[in-house]
């Protein structure tokens, strides 16, 4: 088989090199002639375990090729999978201009039979959109090729997306014949070998199953961020609740890990785009508007412990933060809570030593010399008022406590990942802040 995918960010080419893996033709596009070459020549733009030595494979057996000139990539092609970027427009909703773009580009260029298979997130009704798009482009060329729109969205989490992708725990596939079924069943048939399913289901379901996923995943986040800020007020401990409360199969003891909000590049801007399309339906989603509004309070609320400690006097204090990316396993900084953080620690007057495991040139990019960049995580400690703790990278989980406290000017750590323990840093004279726990 061969496959074109359109779009070589994270999803796009997670899944395109995936693919290649079973032995399928794949033909990796984009517009970015630099990322191209770049990718010609061996280097990966994003950091993402795994992906590096699959790709190196496939592209050493001559499975996958990267190029920008998708009409060339989708000759002889069994299905096009479209993986551009759908940003949110000013008022929240996604931007559609790059999926429709390439749609149009695939009806100028096609000339047999495709499957077009949109995998960006798209919102709730663009596959007809897709399917218009490629229709005009045909029609002005007088042709009357027969195709196939399919939806495919994706489910792969940043960090283990290579994983998520090889192992999937479902396969949705929205479709509208049985032409189209068949090829996507072909193509996924060796990723579900160990019995997980196929969902096959029509389009407008396919497309509301991934928002309602994500929506679903940022409810539960904001909904024990709740649950902690309370749990503090009244004097309970949310590590606690969290494992009462999950032992129950029907609520699960996955994703409920208080923390300083979610970010990243899906569930801020999910939640919106889905509130969004209600809107339009003249439905308000009420639940997802909590959702939205408790998670924009939580990412200030590591800020707010800090400047009540320090009464409110930051000005020429020096913070080191540990951790910039938005998640561990991953250099991605969108949404991070660690830039809302930042920016009020630096409006109050404050300074700020960053250390990241691996985003620091990522966070380079975007925070130029509004901070210092730390050479390690002790590097950041040297002078500091206080260590805050904003992504729960694994090495930072069993620091040197007592190397710690020599570096950092006063012996104060603001967790909000919830990663110590209290009792440990009480005895070992450490003030200790986190989420949602009974802390001295
Ligand atoms: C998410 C979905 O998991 C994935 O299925 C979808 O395809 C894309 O969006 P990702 O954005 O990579 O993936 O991150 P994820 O691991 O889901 O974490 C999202 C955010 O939630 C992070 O900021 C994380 O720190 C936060 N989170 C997660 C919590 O605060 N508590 C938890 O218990 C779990």
């Amino acid at each position: 088989m061969k496959i074109s995918v359109v779009g070589t960010g994270y999803v796009g080419l997670v899944s395109g090199t995936c693919i290649a893996e079973t032995g399928v033709n794949v033909a990796c596009v984009d517009i970015d002639e630099t990322k191209i070459e770049k990718l010609n020549n061996g280097i990966i733009p994003i950091y993402e375990p795994g992906l590096e030595d699959i790709y190196k494979k496939n592209v050493e057996k001559g499975r996958l090729e990267f190029t920008t000139d998708l009409g060339a990539s989708i000759k002889d092609a069994d299905a096009v999978f479209i993986a551009v970027g759908t940003p949110p427009d000013e008022d929240g909703s996604a931007d559609l201009k790059y999926v429709l773009g390439v749609a149009r580009e695939i009806g100028k260029n096609m000339d047999h039979y495709l499957v077009v298979v949109t995998k960006s997130t798209v919102p709730v009704g663009t596959s007809v959109k897709v399917k218009q798009a490629i229709l005009e482009e045909l029609e002005k060329r007088g042709e009357k090729i027969p195709f196939d729109v399919a939806s495919n969205p994706e489910f792969l989490k940043e960090g283990s997306a290579v994983n998520d992708f090889l192992k999937p725990d479902r396969i949705v596939i929205g479709t509208e014949s049985k032409r189209a079924q068949k090829v996507m069943q072909r193509l996924y048939k060796p990723f579900v070998l160990n019995g997980h399913p196929i969902l096959f289901m029509d389009i407008t379901s396919s497309e509301m199953t991934k928002y309602a996923a994500n929506s679903m995943l940022a409810t539960k986040i904001s909904f024990i961020n709740d649950i902690a800020n309370l749990c503090e007020l009244v004097g309970a401990d949310v590590d606690n609740v969290r494992r009462g409360i999950g032992s129950d199969p029907r609520i699960g003891n996955k994703f409920i890990y208080p923390g300083t909000g979610y970010g990243g590049s899906c569930f801020p801007k999910d939640v919106q785009a889905l509130i969004r399309t209600a809107d339009e339906f003249n439905y308000s989603l009420d639940v997802l508007k909590a959702v939205e509004k408790v998670n924009y309070r939580q990412k200030e609320v590591l800020f707010n412990k800090l400047y009540k400690r320090f009464e409110g006097d930051l000005k020429g204090k020096k913070f080191a933060l540990w951790g910039l990316s938005f998640k561990p396993k991953t250099d991605d900084m969108r949404e991070a809570p660690s830039l809302v953080i930042i920016e009020k620690l630096l409006e109050a007057g404050a300074s700020v030593a960053g250390y990241d495991p691996v985003a620091m040139h990522e966070a380079e990019r975007i925070l130029g010399d509004k901070i210092s960049y730390a050479k390690d995580e002790y590097d950041a400690l040297i002078d500091a008022d206080a260590l805050i703790l904003v992504t729960e990278w694994s090495e930072f989980r069993l620091p040197n406590f007592r190397v710690m406290e020599k570096l950092l000017k006063s012996k104060i750590i603001f967790d909000g990942r919830n990663i110590y323990d209290p009792e440990e840093l009480a005895e070992l004279g450490f003030e200790y802040f986190a989420i949602g726990r009974k802390t001295k």
